[in-house]
């Protein structure tokens, strides 16, 4: 496709043209490699393929996982990390480079590279601004690099957005326009991004809504009509994905680009880590969301079909936690491949719910568990049950998580396991003083799991943690020498 050929000029055509922007129509993925005990990559392209997930969404050009994606069919936007922004934006040879190195060389080897997402929603305002002089500096490298490549056309730039790069004065979505502090940067991206053919890319997440605001009405975060409406000049709005995503689309109108292409970069809900990150709200919300975008029938600003990348495929349990517990469980998998919820994607032929990763390799079938003689009130277990937690991950205990029910002995057992399987079992993991025991007794209930965690793939992952094992055993031994 020439893209010269504005958009603008091909009105009646717009619709069908949409959906050549960057992606394949229906509903992708986000994959995340921010995991202590990854799936290998070719097990996670068989599961996207067994789902019928065409499309996957990157944060990077991991060799691994772009090997991986040749000769799938799948299409993939690859990721350019913040922290790359600045060499980027510096120099057009940089951004030749890396252009060679992650992208050109993966296409010749069949893998079917449709776009690159410049940045992950480097506008965000605990970045401090970080980020505001480099992106679209960045973003037009990018380009002219993918261009003098001659990918010009087959590979589109975009810049995925967090939905906080636009506000409503009046709380509708029609009062909708950039953040006046990023106003001036936010238009000159945009015009490229028209210019160019290229898709806005923006990540809507009514979850973050609910949890940072108390009084948000829980329905609204929902699909099912369930919720009061909102009258927006006679346009009704009875979800908060609606509104928002139609907050941007007046916002482009605004400015007078209210034909670009959007794309929702990622959209999800977590299960864990939260009271309202469950299971069945994410069922809820995640197949309300697909209901809503499979007839075709888009938003009330933008009729039409909508492309989206659902975040995420699997957990991460390496992520950091400091936006909150419910950081590492946004999957629709588990971090080994099993489905949480029924979802039914709309992907695949049969109209099946997810299936499961086949052929997962775990370690063996033995836990880490709180000694049964060992005394509650023995002065080493604080201490322990801190080290363990701050070294493995404790966000399914707390209130209304999926472990939040257990007794203090169960709490316990919760985190010396957490510890031992991220060390793969190592023995020195379970020598928490006088207080630890190896159990072949799968301690889980119906709701909290104590996972056993997959063998690690790599000799170098094996290393890393191998050498983390040793360094925390130490410290161990330090910490509760008496
Ligand atoms: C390719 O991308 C990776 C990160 O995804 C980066 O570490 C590397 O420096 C890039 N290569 C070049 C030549 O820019
Ligand atoms: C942003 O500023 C706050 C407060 O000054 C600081 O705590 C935080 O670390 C900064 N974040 C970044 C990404 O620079
Ligand atoms: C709709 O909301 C009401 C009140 O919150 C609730 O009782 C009812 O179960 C909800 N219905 C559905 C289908 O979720
Ligand atoms: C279990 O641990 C969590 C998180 O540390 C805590 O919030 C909860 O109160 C504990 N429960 C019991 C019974 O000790
Ligand atoms: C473990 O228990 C034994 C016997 O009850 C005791 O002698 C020893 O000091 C304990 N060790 C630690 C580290 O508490």
């Amino acid at each position: 496709m020439n893209e010269k050929m504005g958009w603008v000029s091909w009105g009646p055509r717009l619709v069908s043209l949409f959906a050549m922007v960057c992606t394949v129509r229906g509903i992708g993925a986000n994959w995340g490699t921010q995991a202590t005990h990854p799936l290998p990559s070719d097990t996670v392209v068989k599961l996207m393929k067994d789902n019928g997930i065409q499309k996957v969404k990157l944060f990077d050009t991991n060799y691994d996982t772009l090997r991986a994606l040749g000769g799938s069919g799948i299409e993939v936007m690859v990721g350019i990390p913040n922290e790359m922004l600045a060499s980027l934006a510096g120099s057009i040879e940089a951004a030749e480079k890396w252009v060679e190195k992650n992208v050109s060389s993966y296409m010749r080897s069949n893998v079917k590279i449709s776009c690159v997402a410049v940045g992950n929603e480097p506008f965000l305002k605990t970045y401090n601004g970080s980020y505001l002089q480099t992106t679209y500096p960045a973003l037009v490298n990018v380009y002219s690099a993918l261009s003098n490549a001659g990918l010009g056309n087959q590979v589109k730039v975009t810049v995925p957005l967090n939905a906080d790069v636009y506000e409503s004065s009046t709380g509708l979505p029609s009062g909708g326009d950039f953040r006046t502090d990023i106003l001036g940067l936010m238009l000159k991206i945009v015009e490229f991004l028209s210019e160019k053919g290229s898709p806005f890319t923006v990540n809507i997440y009514p979850f973050i809504s609910l949890y940072s605001d108390a009084n948000f009405p829980v329905e609204y975060a929902f699909f099912d009509g369930n919720s009061s409406h909102i009258n927006d000049g006679g346009t009704v709005y009875s979800n908060m994905f609606d509104a928002n995503h139609d907050t941007l689309v007046h916002a482009l109108q605004k400015n007078g680009f209210g034909n670009l292409p959007i794309i929702v970069g990622e959209i999800g809900w977590p299960t864990d880590g939260d009271r309202n990150a469950n299971s069945e709200y994410a069922r809820r919300f995640n197949q309300g969301f697909m209901n809503h975008i499979s007839g075709g029938k888009g938003t009330p600003m933008r009729p039409g079909s909508i492309d989206a990348y659902i975040f995420s495929l699997i957990d991460e349990d390496a992520k950091s936690i400091d936006p909150g517990n419910f950081e590492r469980h946004w999957g629709i998998f588990t971090f080994d491949g099993l489905p949480k919820y029924t979802l039914i994607l709309g992907t695949t032929n049969s109209g099946a719910p997810l299936v499961r990763a086949t052929d997962v390799r775990y370690l063996q079938k033995k836990w880490c568990v709180m000694d049964p003689s060992a005394k509650l009130d023995d002065p080493q277990v604080a201490p322990s049950m801190s080290y363990a937690c701050g070294l493995a991950d404790c966000t399914s205990l707390g209130y209304g998580t999926t472990c939040g029910n257990l007794d203090a002995r169960g709490n316990i057992s919760y985190a010396f396991n957490s510890y031992f399987q991220k060390n793969n079992q190592l023995d020195e993991a379970c020598k928490f003083p006088n207080l630890s025991t190896i159990t072949k007794t799968d301690p889980s209930d119906e709701t909290c799991r104590f996972e056993i965690m997959i063998q690690p793939q790599h000799a170098g992952t094996e290393q890393r943690f191998g050498w983390l094992s040793l360094a925390s055993v130490l410290i161990l031994i330090l910490l509760t020498a008496p």
